[in-house]
């Protein structure tokens, strides 16, 4: 039992594929094609158990060879991505591949390196997006202060439908997520031990910018 038990909106994923997937992203020999590859298939992989619940869906007859049934769908234009910039839009396509009229908004988070405390640089939604459900998403819940201040800011600007999905969480930052906003379920592929004093994950992965990007 690991002590996220104790909050009934997170959900760590326990899956023999995304385990196999995450031991190679994790690897530092790992290619950037490779990496970004990787982020986006346990991505989708996520998205499958994400939107089980809560998806906006109606009724729509559809003619088989045979006969006329009825089927339930995902209703059109009722999902927005917000990607936390920069590492979130790793995992754009992999929601993508499923949904690809999904809209998207951004939103730009740095972490001061000394504070670690995050600051919000840019912020663009898609008009309508307060009775969408939105996906925010990011690979590095960390200290959980970028994820903490981008929900807020998007309740802020009308959001009331909220997911977030992060790959990797520390049990600090799905902690704070999830004491913070007990309305959105937190959905994190792999839990890992804890965070360095720079605030960095152990093990943890780098730093997700920069192995997407190939900034360093
Ligand atoms: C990383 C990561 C998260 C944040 C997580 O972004 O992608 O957004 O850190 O850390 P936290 O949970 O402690 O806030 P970073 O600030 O390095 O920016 P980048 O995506 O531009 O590299
Ligand atoms: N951001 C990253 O990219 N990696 C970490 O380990 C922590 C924050």
């Amino acid at each position: 039992m690991n002590n996220m038990e104790q909050f009934e909106n997170v959900v760590i994923f326990h899956h023999p594929l995304i385990s196999h997937k995450v031991a190679i992203l994790r690897d530092e020999k790992t290619s950037m094609k490779e990496f970004r590859e990787l982020i986006e298939e346990i991505t989708t992989l996520m998205t499958f158990e994400c939107l089980k619940e809560g998806v906006p869906t109606e009724t729509r007859l559809v003619k088989t060879p045979l006969e006329v049934c009825e089927q339930e769908v995902v209703k059109d234009n009722s999902i927005v991505i917000v990607p936390i910039l920069r590492a979130g839009l790793g995992m754009v396509n992999g929601i993508h591949v499923l949904f690809p009229s999904a809209k998207v908004g951004h939103i730009g988070m740095y972490r001061n390196e000394e504070t670690l405390e995050p600051c919000e640089y840019y912020c663009k939604l898609p008009d309508g997006i307060e009775d969408k459900l939105v996906l925010v998403v990011d690979p590095m819940l960390a200290t959980g202060g970028s994820a903490c201040d981008a929900i807020t800011n998007l309740k802020k600007r009308g959001c009331k439908h909220i997911k977030f999905m992060a790959v990797i969480g520390a049990p600090e930052g799905v902690s704070k997520v999830a004491k913070a906003h007990p309305d959105v379920t937190i959905f994190v592929s792999t839990l890992d031990r804890c965070l360095n004093e720079k605030g960095y994950i152990l093990p943890g992965l780098g730093d997700a910018g920069d192995r997407l990007f190939g900034t360093k």
